[in-house]
This record gives structure tokens, C-alpha cells and sequence, in this order.
């Protein structure tokens, strides 16, 4: 036998010098569900170890997390019913205490990275991520409501804007809403390829943003985000962000989407993020408290396998923990 690749895997020095993939705290993005108040930091129950958290509970999170080297967040909120209406007004209402601890948590921890939400569901009576007119999702009056939006978080201290709501033209619409209100070096972090996933379950539960069933309203994100069967469409939405100014393209789900992760870093120039989801962070839990896989070995190879895959940024549920373990 001329070749033993055995060899290369001898030692741990050996395999040291031949390992292609290394994860660290600096790739990783820690969500944080926020709410209205003071002193609320409620369990998430389908999402264990993660919690609904106001303002001092939030800035305790963060600075824990930036001592353990995670420096980006990405904040979500979980708004009140009596705040939701057709077209997710309250999103720019200065009023919105998303923007009011974006802006706290900006002030005493200007080295944190604060990247956003842009969509209309946690903000709409419908519970989708665009206005809900005659049982259609009424694509270009959301643009409005969207380019408002960005321009209310840049306002507020976000460094890079999130749209997450899959409408065409939406980060275009962004990137030209920014720029005429100065905000000419806020970033877009764009969801690219975001797929009509059964995995957004445990987040859904934490925001009570689930698309509502009713006669008038479709009962899944279908027509706006993408096909799970699809692969090759990635590249048109990749294209199209590009085209419109995007500054990372991120593909959600991230585990069961390996493929597509690698195919958009395979093809684009542009920073490639994932977004490690509720469900699959959920079901890698469930697992480990069944006993029945071991959490300090499992989780660190799932967000591996994401890096190694292509993301060059993860966002993930484990991101303090991650960061916990390699400390
Ligand atoms: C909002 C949004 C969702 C997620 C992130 N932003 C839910 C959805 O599209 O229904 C899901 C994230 C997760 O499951 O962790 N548009």
C-alpha cells in the first residue's frame, strides 16, 4: 500500500497540522428575543437555555456574551397584540422598544454588533412578513413598510439590517431608503435563500408570530419563501442581491441547507451566512437532554459542519454555548 491516509490522523499534532475547518466565537451570532419592561426573562419552552428578555436582562445578556468573545447579535422582538395592525405601523413607531434597546444596548456596549429584523410578522395582526390583502401577499406596498423600517433601526444604532421577509426588490428598496437618509455604511445582511421551512416552529412560539388561519389568509409563507425542493433558484436570489447591494447573502435553514450554503459560496464573492434555526437547534437539544446524544460533542460539530459547508457567519442558538465550551 503506497497510500495510508491513516497516517495524516496519527496524532493529535499531526492532525492539528492537517485540520481544514477551525470555528471560532468570532464567526458566531448569538439572537436575542427581547420584550416591553423590566426584569422578564421568560424560559422559551420549545427552546430551552433561550429566553424572552427585557432591557437589563438583554444588556447582562450581552455583556456575558462579549466576555466570552461573541461580539454579533441579532435581536428579534416579541411584540403585543395591541401593537399589531395590517401593515406593521408600530415597526418605525418611535414608540418601538425594539428600537429603544438597540439603541441601550449600542450606547453601553459601542463594540457590539447589532444586526436586525426586517419583516412584517412579529408586527402583523396576519402574522406574515408582508401586507395581507384579498388572500394575497401584496408584494410593492410592502416595500414601503420595509424601506421605513431599515431606516427606523439604522436610526436606532443597528449595524447591519436583516430582511428576512423574501418580498422581491426588498433589499434595493433597503439600500436606497438607507442611503437617502444617510445611512450610507449600515450593511445588509440579506436572507437570501430563506425556505418555506417546518423548522421556524420553536421561534414562532417565542414572537407568537405565526402566519394566523383564517378564510382570507394564506396558512404558510409559501408563496414568498422558497420551495425546500429548490436548489438552483438560490442563484437567482443570489444574483439579485448581489445586484441590489447585499453585503452578506444567508441561507436559512442552515443544517438541512449544506447544499445550498455551499453552492452560493461556491459561485458568489460575497459573505456567505447561515442561519442554524429554532428547530434545529430545538431537535439537537431534545436529543441531548434524552441522553441520547452528548451536547458538548454534538453541538460543536453541527455548527462546524455549517462553517465547513461555507458559512462564513453562523447565527445560531449555541453561539453562547459554543463560545462557553472553547473559553
Ligand atoms: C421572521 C423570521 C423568522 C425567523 C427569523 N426571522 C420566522 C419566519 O419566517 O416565519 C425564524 C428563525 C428561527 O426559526 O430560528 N420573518
Amino acid at each position: 500500500m503506497l497510500k495510508r491516509p491513516r497516517r495524516n490522523r496519527s496524532s493529535a499534532a499531526i492532525r492539528g497540522l492537517v485540520r481544514e475547518t477551525q470555528l471560532t466565537a468570532n464567526h458566531l451570532i448569538q439572537p436575542l428575543f427581547l420584550v416591553n419592561g423590566q426584569g422578564i426573562k421568560e424560559e422559551i419552552t420549545s427552546l430551552p437555555n433561550n429566553y424572552r428578555m427585557s432591557l437589563d436582562e438583554a444588556l447582562k445578556e450581552v455583556e456575558a456574551c462579549l466576555a466570552l468573545g461573541i461580539s454579533n447579535f441579532i435581536l428579534f422582538p416579541a411584540i403585543p397584540e395591541e401593537h399589531k395592525d395590517k401593515t406593521g405601523t408600530f415597526s418605525y413607531h418611535p414608540d418601538n422598544f425594539y428600537l429603544k434597546i438597540a439603541l441601550e444596548i449600542k450606547a453601553r456596549f459601542p463594540e457590539a454588533c447589532l444586526i436586525s429584523d426586517v419583516a412584517l410578522d412579529p408586527y402583523s395582526i396576519d402574522g406574515h412578513d408582508g401586507i395581507v390583502r384579498g388572500g394575497k401577499i401584496v408584494n410593492d406596498e410592502t416595500l414601503d413598510v420595509l424601506g421605513k423600517m431599515a431606516v427606523a433601526q439604522a436610526e436606532a444604532g443597528f449595524d447591519l439590517i436583516g430582511p428576512s421577509d423574501m418580498m422581491d426588490g426588498r433589499v434595493q428598496k433597503i439600500r436606497e431608503s438607507l442611503d437617502g437618509a444617510g445611512f450610507t455604511d449600515t450593511g445588509i445582511m440579506s436572507y437570501t435563500a430563506k425556505y418555506a421551512s417546518a423548522f421556524y416552529g420553536p421561534f414562532r412560539d417565542a414572537l407568537d408570530s405565526a402566519p394566523k388561519a383564517s378564510d382570507d389568509i394564506p396558512k404558510d409563507k409559501k408563496t414568498y419563501q422558497m420551495d425546500p425542493a429548490n436548489k438552483r433558484e438560490a442563484l437567482i436570489e443570489a444574483e439579485l442581491d448581489t445586484a441590489e447591494g447585499a453585503d452578506f447573502l444567508m441561507v436559512k435553514p442552515a443544517l438541512h441547507y449544506l447544499d445550498v450554503i455551499a453552492l452560493l459560496k461556491d459561485n458568489f464573492e460575497l459573505p456567505i451566512a447561515a442561519y442554524h434555526v429554532s428547530g434545529e437547534c430545538a431537535m439537537l437539544m431534545a436529543a441531548c437532554r434524552n441522553g441520547w446524544l452528548e451536547y458538548e460533542k454534538a453541538m460543536p460539530e453541527a455548527l462546524l459542519s455549517i462553517h465547513r459547508a461555507g458559512a462564513d457567519a453562523i447565527i445560531t442558538y449555541f453561539a453562547k454555548d459554543f463560545a462557553t465550551l472553547s473559553s
